[in-house]
C-alpha cells in the first residue's frame, strides 16, 4: 500500500520554496506596480477611442443627411464632445494627465489624432447631395488607430480588432495573440461578461503589455453585422449573421517595453 514517506529531499523543499517566495514576492510587488500603471495607461486609450467614436455613432445621421451641408463636426467640435463623453465615462479628463507622464503623452497623441481624422474628413462629411457617406464610427476608429501609431507607434498601439470570422477590413485582423485570447478567453461561456484581459505578451516580435476590451453587439450593431448571413449591408459588405450580445468586436491595446 502506499503509505506517505518523506524523503530528507523533500522535507528540505519548504525552506527552498520559502526562498523562492521571498524572491517572487518583491518582483511581484515591483511588476505589480508596473502592470498597475499599464493598465490604468491601457485603458484610458481604450476609453478615449470609445468616447470618440461613440459621437460618430450619435451623429451618424446628420453624417448621412443629403440635405445638410456643413454638419459642424469639425476636429475641435468633434473632440470637445469625445472628452464630454470620456468624463461621463470614467469622470476624468484626458487634459488633467501630466502631459510629461507617459499616459499623458500617449493620451494627447490620441487626442490629435482625432482631431486631424475628422478635419481631413471634411470634405466627405459635408459633400452636399450625398446620403451615406461610408464615415461609420468603425471607419473612424480605424483611421484614429493609423493616425496614432504613426505618431507613436514605437510606444504604443491601439487597434479595433474581433474575432477572425467577423473581421472585414484586413488591417483589423486579430494577430495570433489576440485571435487566441478572443476565441479561448473572450469568447468562452466561462468568461465574465465585459470583463477585460490583460497581460504581457509579444506583439510583432516586441514584448508588450497588452489590453484587450471586450464589445458586444447592440441592437445597432445588426444592421450591418447581423442577420440573414451573407446579405449586403447598406455599406457593402456582407452581413457576418451576429445576434444581439455575441462578441462583436475588440479594442486591442499595446504598450511597447
Ligand atoms: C452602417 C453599418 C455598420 C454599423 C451599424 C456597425 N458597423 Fe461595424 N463595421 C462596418 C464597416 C463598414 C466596417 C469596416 C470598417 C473598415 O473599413 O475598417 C466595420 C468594422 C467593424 C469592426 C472592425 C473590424 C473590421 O472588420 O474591420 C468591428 C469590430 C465592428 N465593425 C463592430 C461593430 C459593432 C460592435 C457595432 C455596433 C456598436 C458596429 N460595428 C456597427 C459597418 C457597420
Amino acid at each position: 500500500m502506499c503509505t506517505p514517506r518523506w524523503s530528507p529531499g523533500v522535507a528540505r523543499r519548504p525552506s527552498v520554496l520559502l526562498a523562492a517566495l521571498a524572491v517572487l514576492a518583491v518582483m511581484h510587488v515591483d511588476s505589480w506596480a508596473h502592470d498597475e500603471e499599464d493598465l490604468k495607461t491601457a485603458i484610458s486609450l481604450a476609453n478615449l477611442l470609445r468616447a470618440a467614436r461613440t459621437v460618430i455613432s450619435a451623429n451618424q445621421d446628420l453624417i448621412n443627411d443629403a440635405t445638410i451641408g456643413d454638419k459642424g463636426l469639425s476636429g475641435q467640435v468633434v473632440l470637445g464632445n469625445a472628452i464630454e463623453n470620456y468624463r461621463k465615462l470614467t469622470g476624468g479628463d484626458p487634459r488633467d494627465v501630466d502631459p510629461e507622464s507617459r499616459q499623458g503623452r500617449l493620451l494627447a497623441a490620441q487626442m490629435v489624432a482625432v482631431v486631424e481624422v475628422m478635419d481631413e474628413n471634411q470634405a466627405t462629411i459635408n459633400s452636399p447631395n450625398v446620403g451615406f457617406k461610408g464615415f461609420v464610427p468603425a471607419v473612424f476608429a480605424r483611421l484614429v488607430n493609423e493616425r496614432f501609431k504613426r505618431k507613436i507607434g514605437d510606444e504604443a498601439e491601439v487597434k479595433v480588432t474581433g474575432p477572425p470570422e467577423r473581421v472585414r477590413n484586413r488591417k483589423a485582423r486579430p494577430d495570433q495573440w489576440e485571435s487566441e485570447m478572443i476565441q479561448n478567453k473572450l469568447m468562452s461561456p466561462k468568461w465574465p461578461k465585459g470583463d477585460v484581459l490583460s497581460m504581457v505578451a509579444q506583439n510583432d516580435g516586441r514584448e508588450a503589455f497588452r489590453l484587450l476590451v471586450p464589445e458586444y453587439y447592440g441592437a445597432g450593431c445588426l444592421a450591418c453585422h447581423g442577420e440573414p448571413r451573407g446579405e449586403i449591408d447598406i455599406t457593402g459588405y456582407p452581413k457576418e449573421g451576429g445576434k444581439l450580445g455575441e462578441l462583436g468586436s475588440t479594442i486591442s491595446v499595446s504598450l511597447f517595453r
